[in-house]
């Protein structure tokens, strides 16, 4: 069975719930991008193309919710996963803070541009969106937007980045997809590994 695994920060706790609940498994030390393990190959993949293998034919994959939320895949969601939590939020400048509703004609720069659209669609809000690759803290203080939508774990990059947030858009934390094909033809292996899955989660998560 093939696993897309998120480099990145949540790779560790992913790896951590693998390890749990396949007896065995071992991890790659170098930067190799594949790892066969026996029946298990791993692949270490962006965050943000994680369901794109998924869909596109590896069996599962784990990645964070705001990724499924910016983007519709055609994957099978079987369970949420106690790790990966954070916040997608909108934040100002210290000193400029305003509530969404008031942000009319402001400029909104996020690596989640279809998020932020219905969020300011919702409020009928008409906005500027910009979208960047990451490090979005950078662009009210180069004075490019007036605020962003963002990732927020600690709150330690907006804080340093002399941010405040005046709203939170979602939650999201970590999920497991199945390939809907997978699903089919591999259902006992598939199952087995989602049935397990939850048993970890249940024994040492809860
Ligand atoms: C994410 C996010 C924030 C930061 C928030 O960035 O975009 O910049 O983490 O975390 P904190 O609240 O704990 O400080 P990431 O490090 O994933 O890189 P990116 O900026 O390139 O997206």
């Amino acid at each position: 069975m093939q696993i897309a695994l998120p480099r990145g920060r949540m790779l560790p706790d992913a790896i951590d719930l693998l390890k749990k609940t396949v007896p065995g498994l071992s991890v790659p030390e170098d930067r190799d991008l594949i790892y066969k393990n026996g029946d298990v190959e791993l692949l270490f993949a962006k965050p943000v193309d994680v369901p794109v293998y998924v869909e596109s034919g590896v069996d599962v994959g784990i990645t964070g919710k705001d990724v499924l939320l910016e983007n519709s895949y055609d994957v099978f969601i079987p369970t949420s996963l106690p790790f990966g939590r954070c916040r997608l939020s909108l934040a100002t400048l210290k000193g400029e803070e305003v509530a969404g509703a008031e942000m009319e004609g402001y400029r909104i720069a996020t690596e989640f541009p279809n998020i932020s659209r219905r969020y300011f669609d919702s409020l009928d809000v008409p906005v500027e969106i910009i979208e960047v690759n990451g490090a979005t803290e950078l662009a009210p203080r180069a004075e490019i937007a007036d605020a962003i939508v963002d990732i927020v774990k600690t709150g330690n990059t907006l804080k340093d980045n002399g941010l405040v947030e005046v709203e939170t858009i979602t939650e999201s934390s970590a999920l497991l997809l199945v390939n809907r094909i997978a699903g089919k033809t591999k259902f006992d292996a598939v199952n087995e590994l989602i049935y397990d899955v939850r048993e970890v989660i249940k024994r040492e998560f809860n």
